[in-house]
């Protein structure tokens, strides 16, 4: 493993297999009334948090809690960031409080290799602009692989506005590595140009793809980074993209849904779709704190200083 976790594509088969299989070994310690192990005992993990965000920050709170490490939690509104101070100052002053591991979020694609030049603790990517989500998307193939014994040979389906999506770009290149085949489906305007280099297919046609997915992962429609009109109203997005009754009717019985969160209900997902039985949507946020308390681990070395 390497120090860091900035890319998924940085992650050879050994390691992300070494991560799934830690979890699986985590998960049955989150199973138990007490949740807590002393394995980072001594060590400091710092959440650096430019950017908002609910399931990410709580769940590497948990998961560095949950292994005894003493925690701070740093969000960029309410600190001096907003009298200007740069990213590098804010991370030294947080390193000389004794920073093992910097988990950072931020909306500047490249912060987080920015961040790795500076501090000498363990750098994680927690989402960087419309880059990467690495341990989204190890949640996500955490989630998979318990839902349908495997991933090789799966057949993963991404569908929406990749173009923003730092989860799209992550699940791609890892599912890729652990031997699943990928389509992505959007509009042509919510692809990036350099999709023709990415390792997976596209298509346009859901309706077409459905019936050959293993699992079907909704993106959310990032209104938030939209500075154009991507497609001519939500609506018409919806029919054409959205996975609504109809369209979860034409999936094989044993495929599952997944959705990284938060969603748009009623836009690129039905409620009834998102809270049906073949939904994984909660037990990603669960895998997730799993996920992230492996990676901590063994990032950390899971020894005391
Ligand atoms: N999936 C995800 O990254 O969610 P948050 O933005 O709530 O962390």
């Amino acid at each position: 493993m390497n120090r860091h976790l900035i890319s998924a594509g940085d992650l050879a088969k050994d390691d992300a297999l070494l991560i799934l299989d830690t979890a699986e070994e985590l998960a049955r310690v989150s199973e138990r009334s007490i949740k807590k192990l002393p394995t980072l005992r001594g060590r400091t993990v710092v959440n650096l948090f430019f950017e908002d965000s609910t399931r990410t920050r709580i769940s590497f709170e948990a998961a560095a809690k949950r292994l005894s490490a003493d925690v701070i939690n740093f969000s960029a509104k309410g600190s001096s960031v907003s009298k200007g101070e740069s990213l590098k100052d804010t991370a030294l002053t947080l390193e000389a409080m004794g920073a093992d591991a910097v988990v950072i979020r931020h909306s500047a694609s490249g912060a987080p290799h920015r961040l790795a030049n500076w501090v000498h603790g363990s750098v994680v990517n927690a989402g960087d602009g419309t880059h990467e989500h690495p341990t989204q998307a190890l949640l996500d193939a955490f989630s998979m692989r318990r839902r349908l014994g495997g991933l090789e040979g799966r057949k993963v389906t991404i569908v929406g506005d990749v173009l923003h999506s730092r989860v799209a770009r992550s699940n791609v290149l890892l599912l890729h590595t652990l031997g699943a085949e990928v389509t992505l489906v959007a509009p042509p305007t919510l692809l990036p140009v350099s999709i023709g280099t990415w390792p997976c297919e596209v298509s346009y046609d859901l309706d077409a793809v459905l019936p050959k997915s293993d699992a079907v992962m909704m993106l959310r429609v990032q209104k938030e980074r939209m500075n154009a009109a991507y497609f001519p109203s939500e609506r018409e997005y919806s029919r054409r993209y959205g996975l609504d009754r109809e369209r979860f009717a034409k999936m094989t019985d044993e495929a599952i849904v997944m959705h990284p969160g938060p969603m748009n209900r009623g836009m690129e997902i039905a409620a009834e779709v998102a809270d049906s039985a073949r939904s994984t949507i909660v037990e990603q946020v669960a895998n997730g704190v799993t996920i992230r308390m492996a990676v901590l681990y063994l990032l950390l070395g899971g020894e005391t200083a």
